[in-house]
């Protein structure tokens, strides 16, 4: 029987990191309880699945991404009981349900990273990676990727954190292991998997030194896209076979062309993969250097993944997650934080793929600016401060991590005005940023115009419009510093999304062919509409306007508009 699994294709998700969504049991630590009294509300966004950060137990060395046991809830966030509960109210309300799978390494605290360390001869032995003398190869997270264990007296290699040692995916007994764990949730009737730094699982025999001039990432042409991934992934991918389940791969650097392999044709593996070239407008590789936004940047990443996966497969589409800082303090603005925020939604809600919304980006959250490194707690930001430039003030280097820092993503969600934002009714596990009194979800609730309630016209849209999932993508003006113009058409139906990246006022030229379009106003950001015609659309919304008169109009700071259009035939 041919495998049909593309529900995911009509969906979006939103993505929990459960230790800063709600806290249900009052200890300052979202959790499973707080989830449970939330679902309503993230039905009510619009959205047809959730993506669990790890809830697993772990050590916290990376905030989950460190587990020490794959079958089991972390007793911070629940019990495997309330999970339960959490899944079956979840279904019930048609949402469903993924689960981070994190395998390229485990918690040095696993009972397998335990008994592997005793020595040779123990079964495990052979289920991380260990050397007596270690390569040149760096780390992502922490210094050099190899650590001294003196119980067994060999190196072992973590690509991330030390608390987080590689596994061996060569061993067939940790893939055997991997497979295990899928059925176990799979069984649990959870939906599918986010796979994580899933590129990474397969090393290059014999290890090779990297390029000793690029630091932090060295060794990666020797981990990324090794020499079994394709094999490795297409077990696992057997397994999802026998259930109707869905997969999604993170691909930290990923190239358009290695992600095709996973995408498409014989070695197809993956439903989607999280791609970064979007992320890297105003930076290289996330954290380590910075520069200024260019939107020609982000438009080519945005096309080029379009482009290439046109027909052959299928894209993820996000702007946040916990691994980065928040969009609004990135590309948009924060002075302009209502018309950036709902810019930046309908500038990817509309492209082809699955749209993925974190946690908060949904009202606006911004970064936070705390004064001290050590007021951070992430693994990789700690790193970022203590090892790359070592030579700029401590005020550059904070300005910096203010600018990048994953911690921003991961303050406490900002449920209404009240002490502690309504997260938690005791002092939270971390900083809430002090703006909570201005954005939170209570009072976005209440006004028609706010961020919130734009995410929702916009999934909402995007729901009933055969075009806006499966239309063709075509951008406009790729060269413009300001307007990111894009075009989805179906049969004889046209979107057209204009989104201003500016915070001046700018005129928009529209595309030749559209000259003599009339179209409808489908969302605008604006309340009173376009300035030139706002008369004319308060009265004649969603009626046909021509978009010759709008372009005699500017598009006010951050402006957006969706436009639609049918195709006439010669006699109507
Ligand atoms: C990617 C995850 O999204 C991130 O949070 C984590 O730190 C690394 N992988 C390592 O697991």
């Amino acid at each position: 029987m041919e495998w049909h699994n593309d529900w995911y294709k009509r969906m979006s998700f939103y993505q929990i990191w459960v230790r800063s969504f709600a806290d249900g049991n009052g200890d300052g630590i979202g959790d499973l309880y707080g989830v449970y009294d939330k679902l309503e509300y993230i039905r009510s966004l619009g959205v047809d699945g959730i993506w669990f950060s790890p809830l697993y137990p772990s050590p916290n060395a990376d905030y989950g991404y460190d587990i020490s046991d794959y079958r089991d809830i972390h007793p911070e966030y629940g019990t495997l009981e309330q999970f339960k509960k959490v899944l079956h109210k979840a279904h019930d309300l048609g949402l469903k349900v993924i689960m981070d799978l994190v395998v390229n390494h485990t918690s040095d605290e696993h009972p397998w990273f335990l008994e592997s360390r005793k020595g040779k001869d123990n079964p495990y032995s052979d289920y991380y990676i260990w050397r007596d003398k270690p390569n040149n190869w760096d780390s992502l997270f922490e210094g050099k990727a190899w650590e001294y264990d003196k119980v067994r007296g060999q190196y072992y290699l973590h690509i991330f954190a030390k608390k987080q040692p590689d596994l061996n995916m060569d061993n067939p007994k940790v893939r055997e292991e991997v497979k295990n764990i899928m059925r176990f949730w799979l069984d649990m009737g959870v939906d599918g998997f986010r796979e994580d730094v899933i590129n990474f699982i397969s090393k290059k025999e014999g290890l090779p030194n990297g390029l000793p001039f690029l630091p932090a990432v060295n060794g990666m042409p020797y981990y990324k896209d090794g020499p079994h991934i394709h094999e490795y992934m297409a077990e696992f991918r057997e397994v999802c076979k026998e259930y109707d389940c869905f997969q999604i791969g993170e691909g930290p650097m990923t190239t358009v062309q290695s992600a095709m392999k996973y995408l498409t044709g014989p070695t197809k593996s993956l439903d989607m993969m999280f791609s970064f070239d979007h992320m890297m407008a105003d930076c290289i590789y996330t954290e380590y250097v910075h520069r200024p936004f260019s939107l020609v940047k982000l438009k080519r990443a945005f096309t080029k993944w379009q482009k290439a996966l046109a027909g052959k497969g299928w894209c993820s589409l996000y702007l946040e997650n916990h691994d980065h800082p928040r969009i609004i303090s990135r590309y948009g603005s924060v002075h302009y934080w209502r018309e950036s925020g709902t810019m930046l939604a309908a500038s990817f809600l509309f492209q082809q793929g699955t749209p993925f919304i974190y946690q908060g980006q949904e009202i606006g959250m911004t970064n936070i600016r705390l004064h001290s490194i050590d007021d951070y707690v992430d693994v990789s930001t700690k790193n970022n401060y203590h090892s790359y430039h070592l030579k700029d003030t401590i005020e550059r280097r904070l300005k910096r991590i203010h600018l990048s820092s994953r911690d921003s993503s991961r303050t406490p969600v900002q449920w209404d005005a009240t002490r502690y934002a309504g997260f938690s009714k005791v002092k939270p596990w971390f900083y809430v940023n002090p703006n909570y009194r201005k954005i939170n979800v209570a009072a976005e609730e209440k006004d028609p115009d706010s961020i919130l309630n734009f995410y929702r016209k916009c999934l909402a849209l995007r729901k009933q419009s055969k075009t806006l999932i499966y239309g063709e993508y075509k951008e406009y003006f790729p060269k413009d510093p300001n307007i990111y113009m894009y075009e989805r058409s179906l049969g004889d139906i046209r979107y057209l999304i204009i989104c201003s990246f500016s915070k001046l006022p700018v005129k928009v030229h529209f595309p030749e062919n559209y000259a003599d379009r009339k179209g409808q106003l489908m969302l605008c950001n604006y309340p009173d509409g376009p300035q030139v015609m706002a008369d004319s659309l308060r009265e004649r919304a969603h009626q046909e306007v021509s978009l010759l008169a709008a372009e005699h109009g500017m598009f006010r700071p951050y402006e957006t508009r969706v436009y639609r259009f049918r195709e006439r035939t010669q006699r109507s």
